[in-house]
This record gives structure tokens, sequence and C-alpha cells, in this order.
């Protein structure tokens, strides 16, 4: 019964092709030879009418981009297009007669171009994919899976930038409603692709073969290699912990020594990467642990460490301070709170110009009972409000070094609770030594100024459509939170704002970190500090050309059918 008579098989010759419109589908119909062929009149590109189209040899190509396809069974030879639907076809008693079957798992075809866009680095490609798998009721958590494995599969230097997103957006997609989501899951993949083109290939190394070594000597053995960057030695030290059995807390205890051994490598980014790894695994599966984690050694092996750099070593000898503090940190872990009372007393020392001071402050609230991971959340405080009080009359790439400090004692703090170890613990008082060094940048404290406009959270979408609006967009944030509004709708505000620019990965990563950190904090004055942070960082990089935006939007309207090329 799904066949239907579409034409008189003469009226399609006469014409060389005809536009059917057949229960719902628009059809192009083309004699070629002896046959007819019928396919769906709309580009799988951009949706350009493809009776409008040349037929040449068999193959049709399309007049916007210049697809093509054969026109016999719809196949492209272009893989930025996709495959054109192409359907049966019968000439009986002089009609064409078409067969309007549903075409056969949609949802597969969907799979298959997913990692057709990330192979291949297309954008567009992948972005339908994201829209249709969610459209099809597939769990998100799919998609991220593909993306993570793609990127810890291929990518050469491993876990990097593009990961990171994918994990930031995955975490933030159950913020916002379905467009945002759809948005952050394509953002998500696509940094994964853009991330892994041109990279080399990614050549993993296998465990130990019939080994029987302990944890403890895999993890001292791993942390001696990444001593003396040997990225191929650590990864086997790795894999060989994860096929030996060890446990999620075991392998997170071993990466986080070995990230913390030196002071606060590549920026914080190893830290931060590692916890985002953590934070994969939780969502993806920690069968995947194996792939994921020793694609993290090559950025242990590689990173620079602080004892290296100047700033860290004059006019103030940091490394010998913290050196020093290291050697009095307790034994034992230590992780939940106490009813310690010490946190906004500490929260100054710490934004303080005495970096001695700093360290000596965290040792006594250790004293004191503190519990690591309230130390680790009073630095991370700290952090966020160097930005929330970052002055615009700072070099613009001083928001990076503000952040850099931010998103990595909000790894250490997470990694805490994660994973408690006194070396981990040392990743606190990097942090707060970073803060120190950060000072400069609140010379004078930016001060917001007053919101005098609607209290609706949707006012931050027009703020940040145009530049120089940090402290208007500060304001804003801080004057809904304060009035006792529900954060949830300022949230999603915040995430489709973010998702509407392009990818930025350290903005990505603050409005990140920013929201983990709100989650602990909602309802306090700190967390509405940490929501500014988060607004002003935002609109400090806003608007950029929303290139990546309105490739999601094209997409968009292709899955809604809409058209995007004006017929006539
Ligand atoms: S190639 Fe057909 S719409 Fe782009």
């Amino acid at each position: 019964m799904s066949k239907v008579c579409a034409a008189a098989v003469e009226k399609v010759r006469a014409k060389g092709c005809l536009v059917a419109h057949l229960n719902g589908h628009t059809l192009a119909l083309f004699a070629e030879g002896d046959e007819v062929f019928a396919v769906d009149n709309r580009c799988p590109h951009m949706g350009f009418p493809l009776h409008r189209g040349t037929v040449q040899d068999g193959i049709l190509t399309c007049h916007w981009h210049h697809a093509r396809f054969d026109l016999c069974s719809g196949g492209t030879f272009d893989q930025w297009a996709d495959d054109l639907r192409s359907f049966p076809v019968e000439l009986r008693d002089g009609d064409v007669w078409v067969d309007l079957a549903a075409r056969p798992d949609l949802v597969a075809h969907q799979r298959a171009r997913l990692r057709d866009g990330l192979e291949r680095n297309l954008s567009l490609v992948i972005a339908k994919s994201a829209i249709a798998l969610d459209a099809a009721g597939i769990d998100p958590a799919e998609p991220f899976g593909v993306g993570l494995d793609f990127g810890v599969e291929t990518r050469g230097p491993g876990f990097g930038q593009g990961l990171t997103m994918l994990v930031c957006f995955a975490n933030m997609a159950g913020r916002v409603g379905e467009d945002a989501r759809r948005n952050a899951v394509y953002q998500g993949l696509s940094a994964v692709a853009v991330d892994s083109t041109g990279e080399p290939p990614r050549f993993t190394v296998s465990p130990l073969p019939n080994s029987d070594a302990d944890l403890a000597s895999l993890k001292r053995w791993f942390r001696r290699f990444v001593e003396v960057r040997d990225a191929e030695g650590a990864e086997r030290c790795i894999v060989s912990a994860v096929r030996g059995g060890a446990d999620d807390a075991a392998l997170a205890d071993m990466l986080f020594a070995a990230a913390t051994d030196h002071r606060y490598i590549r920026g914080g980014h190893v830290l931060d990467f590692t916890n985002k790894a953590f934070e994969a695994l939780d969502l993806a599966g920690w069968e995947r642990a194996e792939p994921v984690l020793a694609s993290l050694a090559t950025e242990y092996a590689m990173a620079d460490r602080m004892e290296e750099s100047n700033a860290w070593r004059n006019p103030v000898d940091l490394v010998l301070i913290l050196e020093r503090a290291f050697e009095r940190l307790p034994e034992g872990a230590r992780a939940g709170g106490t009813g310690w009372a010490g946190r906004d007393e500490l929260v100054e020392v710490v934004l303080g110009e005495d970096p001695s001071a700093s360290v000596e402050a965290l040792l006594r609230a250790l004293d004191d009972g503190a519990g690591w991971v309230e130390l680790a959340a009073v630095v991370t405080y700290a952090a966020a409000l160097r930005i929330a009080r970052f002055h615009t009359a700072n070099e613009f790439g001083d928001w990076d070094t503000a952040l850099h400090t931010f998103t990595f004692a909000n790894a250490v703090e997470q990694g805490l609770r994660r994973a408690p170890s006194v070396e981990l613990l040392r990743g606190v008082f990097d942090a707060a030594m970073s803060v120190y060094l950060d000072r400069f940048l609140n010379v004078p404290p930016a001060k917001l100024p007053p919101w005098e406009g609607s209290l609706d959270p949707e006012e931050l979408l027009p703020l940040l459509d145009r530049q120089q609006q940090v402290n208007e967009a500060g304001a804003l944030v801080r004057a809904y939170l304060e009035s006792g509004s529900d954060p949830d709708p300022l949230i999603a505000v915040i995430v489709e704002a973010l998702v509407r620019e392009d990818r930025d990965f350290h903005t990505i990563q603050m409005i990140e970190a920013a929201l983990r950190q709100f989650d602990r904090l909602r309802g306090t004055p700190a967390g509405v500090d940490v929501l500014v942070a988060a607004a002003r960082y935002l609109a400090a990089h806003a608007p950029t050309v929303r290139a990546q935006g309105q490739t999601f939007q094209i997409a968009q309207r292709l899955h809604r059918g809409e058209r995007l090329y004006e017929d006539d």
C-alpha cells in the first residue's frame, strides 16, 4: 500500500524532471535513458530543490554547493552532504509508481553520520546528527560516549581541549531546555572533531604482560616516568593499573599524585584535564577507563613546571615556601569538614599580599581541623573573587590568567572529593600561590554599577550582544540573585548565552566550573560572587561572530523541514 502513482511516464520523459507532491513528500522524478528515478527533492546538505539540479551520466549535481549523488541509489560522493533519499520506482501501465515506505532505521543512519562528521570535522553533519539523535529520544550520554571514544582513540597527543570541552558541555546539557541541550551536545562533539583534525594518529601502549605488579609499585613507577618525561612508560603504568583491577579512587589517587609532584604544571591544565577525564568516565562508564586515562600520559610528561618559571621563583621563591610547607602536611586523609569556622578570615589572607602568610594560614586551618575539601573550597572561592573583581583596565589576556587559577583550584577541590590524598592536598597550596600571583588583577578591584533595568534574566542576552558590558552583566546577575529570585532560570540563560557564541575553551571552562561551584554555594553571598564572576567573564568574551551557532541553526531548520533556500 506504500506504492503511489506519481505521474505519467511520458510526462516525466517530456520534461526530463518533474516535481511530485505525494503524501507529504516532495519528490523529484528524473527521466534517464529508459528509466525514471525518484529522489527527495530537498538536497540533504542544505535543502536546495534538486529538481533544479543537473543530471549527467547518472550523477545528479546540486547547484548550491555542488554536492554529487548517484541518481539511482542516492548515495553521495561528498561526505559533507549526506546520502540523498531515493525511492524505489516501478513503471506500470504508463505510470510511474513510487514506493514511499518508511526508510529503515534513521537512528542507525544518524549514528553512522556522527562518526563521519567526527572523522572529517564536518560541523553541520555533527549538528544534524546531534539534533536527530536527540529528537529520536537517544540519551545524550550516547553521542557523548561516541565523541569520547573518538577523541581518545584518534588524537595522537591524547586528552586535550576538545575532550575537556565535550565534558564541560555534557555537564551543562542537563541544565537547559531542548534547543540549548542539542546545541551543547553539538558544540562538545564538534570541539572534539576540531581538536583531532590534523593531529597525528594515536598508537596505544598495552599493559605489562602477565604482570602481578601491585598498585603501589605502578603508582611509584608512574610518578618516576612522569618525572623524567617518559610518556610511554607512564602510559604503560596507567593501563597496567586499570587492567590489574584498580578501582576509580585508586586510579584517581595515582594520577593526582603525579599531577601535583611539580608546581601548577602547565598552568593547571593537566589537573583540570585529569578531573574532566574522571568526570567523563562517570558519565560514559568506567569500562572506558583504560583508553581514557591512558590518553592523559603525554600531557603529564610534557607539561611545563612552575619550578622553572621566573614568577614562581623571583622575587619571592614560592616553590621554596611550598616545599617547606609540604613537610608539615598531616599524615593520612581527612577530606570532610569538621565544623571549622575560619573560612571568611582565610579567604582574606589568601587574597592578600603575603604568600608566606597565606601558606601559614592554610596550615593553621588544617591544625584547627579544617577538612581538606573545605580548605580547597576556600581557595577556589578566592580564585573566583579574582574574576568577580577583575578590573577591565587589565590587558584582555589577563582574564585567562585569573581563569587558569580558578579552574585549577576547582579541579583540585573536585579531585579531593573523589580521592583525598596528602599529595593532592599540595594542589590547594599551589592554587593559593597562584591566587597570590594574580593579585595585580584586582588593583583596583572592579566596582559594579547599580543595576537599574529589569530583573528578567533574559536581559543578559541583549547585553551580551554588545561589547564592553562586563560590569553591567555582573550587576544584573548580582541584582537578580540578591533579589531572592530562582537561580535556575538565570543559569539556563547563562548556558544559552554560552552556546550561542563561538567556542572558546577558557570561557567554557569558566562557566562550567562556576556552575559546579554554584551548586555548592547556592543561596549564599559567595554563590552570588561566583555567578557574577561567570557572567563577567562571559561578557568579556562576547559577542563573537557566532558562526558555530549559525551552523546549529541551519541544522535545526533543516530538521524541522524549514526551507533555507527561497524557491520561486
Ligand atoms: S549542495 Fe545542495 S544544498 Fe548544498
